[in-house]
């Protein structure tokens, strides 16, 4: 049977009390199924605030960030220790909008995949090619590149892969389903020549607009395995809504 995992990237929203909030109108929702996990990553600091309303629940904990090292002088950064002490169990790496306001590199990224599959967390690497990437016909070889770097000597397939193109991000336009079932068998095909017999162990999931309305069809393509969602996770009823899509698409 798949398994899927569908993931809310709060980004920089809510305050202790409002994310307290959104978690508890989650937590609500009947009959959580075993196949399909449910994720929240709020801010650094609304991390105890929510994983004090999510305890004993099916709702995992993740962050949207991490520093490589396990402790010192880097002000204003967080480790995975500290991560996994808060109660994290996934941490999103590579996002676009780390790599393109923070300037983020593969390297980088890859280092930080490392520290938390040390500590036995999942790191959920972000890729996806921008709108001039795709246009000028590169997709896959940005992918390709983005993959060997952040994989680089990774032998654990204890990770998720987050495919976004940037271009559907925070827009309102999601790939189209064939856009995104290209990209996802492509990758799969990448992840099987990289860890032959073990790749099915990595779920993909699609970010990019993911909402109620395209959800279904997404999750219904053969190597989606979950969704990666900003905006629409702010709103619970839209996360319950896009979460009960992927237990109909079990079915499908
Ligand atoms: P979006 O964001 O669902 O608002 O497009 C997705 C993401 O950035 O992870």
């Amino acid at each position: 049977m798949k398994q899927y995992l569908i993931a809310g990237n709060w980004k920089m929203n809510t305050t202790p009390g409002s994310a307290r909030s959104l978690v508890a109108s989650l937590s609500n929702i009947q009959g959580l199924n075993e196949n399909v996990g449910m994720l929240v990553c709020p801010p650094f600091t609304n991390l105890s605030a929510v994983s004090e309303v999510i305890n004993n629940s099916m709702i995992s904990l993740g962050a949207q960030n991490c520093h490589p090292e396990p402790e010192g002088a880097f002000t204003g950064e967080v480790s995975v220790a500290m991560l996994k002490e808060a109660g994290c169990k996934y941490v999103i790496i590579g996002h676009s909008e780390r790599r393109t306001l923070f300037g983020e590199s593969d390297e980088f990224i890859c280092m930080k995949a490392k520290s938390i599959i040390r500590e036995k967390l999942i790191p959920i690497v972000c890729i996806g090619e921008t709108l001039e990437e795709r246009q000028s016909g590169t997709t896959f070889d940005v992918l390709k590149l983005q993959l060997d770097n952040c994989l680089n000597e990774i032998d654990s397939v204890d990770f998720v892969i987050a495919y976004e193109p940037v271009w559907a991000i925070g827009t309102g336009i999601a790939a189209e389903v064939s856009q995104v079932d290209e990209a996802h068998s492509w990758i799969a095909d990448y992840l099987e020549s990289k860890y032959p017999g073990k790749s099915s162990e990595i779920k993909i999931l699609y970010g990019g607009s993911m909402k109620p309305s395209n959800a279904e069809e997404l999750l219904s393509l053969k190597h989606v395995s979950g969704g990666l969602i900003g905006g629409a996770s702010l709103k619970p009823d839209s996360f319950i809504e896009i979460y009960n899509s992927a237990v109909r698409a079990l079915g499908n």
